[in-house]
């Protein structure tokens, strides 16, 4: 049979040919290959500055930590995401709390954080970290505006969402982690996501001061700054207890020809996306779109009744459709440290029917029409 992942990378010939040079030439790590990276993604999205990670995990990891986020302090986030968004805040030693989602867009909701922020005194929390779930771009300029009155900082979450935008009140376009609301964005090269490296991520900020803070983190809390003349080329000195986070140059590689596809990546799932609504308008919910975003579409979500079985039904004709996601608060870890009594029921009750279909650039219009035909078998009855 036939299988239709969910998601799934776009590996052609110049991706490969640009990682067996890489392979073949005199860096393998920390050569020119991550620097081009770094300098071509920034200028994708539009931030001054970008530093290249081996995970997003640890890109979320170094952001709280160049945040100067310490144990028992507060941070902000969303249930309906994968867990490495919270789990960076628990890395640092402090607490996570959930605010719940919009039941339409499915993403953070700004006055669910407003009710929890204005309910404690100020400075009980440091951040907010909005994610751009399923692609669909937060706007980042309502956070802002209101972390500034707050003295919070903002990590954009923005793994699912390259090339994703919204337009702000100066009618100025926003891709996703541009770093013009947000403090850090964060993104992911895993392979289901847009741009595969096997393994990988980038963080994105148009603060010199956090680019530094990145830079010295990620290799080890290493620096050549202070070199002087009484020392040679061997000289450096570790200031800060930082870790080997680095991406290796064939991997950067593979993400600049990846990241040369994005585009064109973003438009044919929009296209899918368009597809299935068409399809689906008036028989089942899905995510809503704000007016102003231009959804990155890493998911295709609709809400139904039975969700189980309709999973389990699509996975019968080899539709491996998936599910996005189980509630961070509800997951056993998060359980046992005390969060079984949160109320946070948008987010429970989205869980209850989610199910996403396959999206990806090379979905063939065939294989669409399937998943369009099964889904519709199923919700006609
Ligand atoms: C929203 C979100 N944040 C963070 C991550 C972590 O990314 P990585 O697998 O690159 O560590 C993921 C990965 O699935 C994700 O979906």
């Amino acid at each position: 049979m036939n299988k239709i992942p969910y998601g799934r990378q776009n590996i052609d010939q110049k991706d490969i040919d640009a990682v067996v040079s890489t392979l073949q030439s005199d860096y393998l790590t920390q050569g020119p290959k991550v620097k081009e990276f770094e300098s071509k993604f920034a200028e994708y999205v539009g931030s001054n500055y970008a530093v290249a990670v081996n995970n997003a995990t640890s890109g979320l990891h170094l952001s709280v930590l160049a945040l100067n986020l310490s144990k028992g302090e507060r941070v902000i986030t969303t249930p309906i995401t994968f867990a490495a968004s919270a789990n960076c805040v628990r890395y640092a030693g402090a607490e996570v709390w959930f605010a719940d989602i919009d039941p339409n867009t499915y993403l953070l909701d700004i006055n669910s954080v407003k009710k929890l922020v204005e309910s404690k005194p100020k400075g009980f929390f440091k951040g907010i970290i909005p994610v751009d779930f399923a692609g669909l771009p937060v706007n980042m300029e309502d956070f802002r505006d209101f972390a500034d009155n707050h003295d919070l900082w903002i990590i954009e979450d923005a793994c699912h969402a390259p090339g994703g935008y919204f337009i702000d009140s100066k009618e100025d376009k926003n891709f996703c982690g541009n770093g013009n609301y947000s403090d850090i964005g964060v993104f992911s090269f895993h392979p289901v996501k847009h741009i595969a490296c096997g393994e990988g991520g980038m963080l994105t900020t148009n603060s010199k001061e956090l680019y530094k803070k990145l830079m010295l983190l990620r290799t080890h809390g290493i620096t050549k700054e202070n070199m002087d003349e009484n020392h040679g080329n061997w000289y450096y000195e570790m200031i800060a207890l930082g870790f080997n986070y680095r991406l290796t140059d064939f991997q950067s590689a593979l993400g600049i020809t990846q990241l040369a596809k994005n585009e064109n990546g973003v438009e044919r799932r929009n296209e899918i996306s368009a597809n299935y609504k068409k399809e689906f308008l008036g028989k089942v919910k899905f995510q809503d779109l704000p007016t102003g975003t231009y959804n990155a579409h890493h998911l295709f979500i609709i809400e139904v009744e039975h969700r189980k079985k309709l999973y389990d039904f699509l996975h019968s004709k080899g539709i491996l459709a998936q599910i996005h996601y189980v509630p961070v608060h509800t997951l056993p870890y998060y359980k046992n440290i005390g969060y079984s009594e949160a109320n946070l029921s948008n987010a429970e009750n989205y869980y209850s029917k989610c199910i996403s279909l396959p999206m990806y650039p090379t979905l063939s219009d065939e294989d669409q029409e399937f998943i369009i035909e099964h889904v519709n078998q199923f919700v006609n009855g």
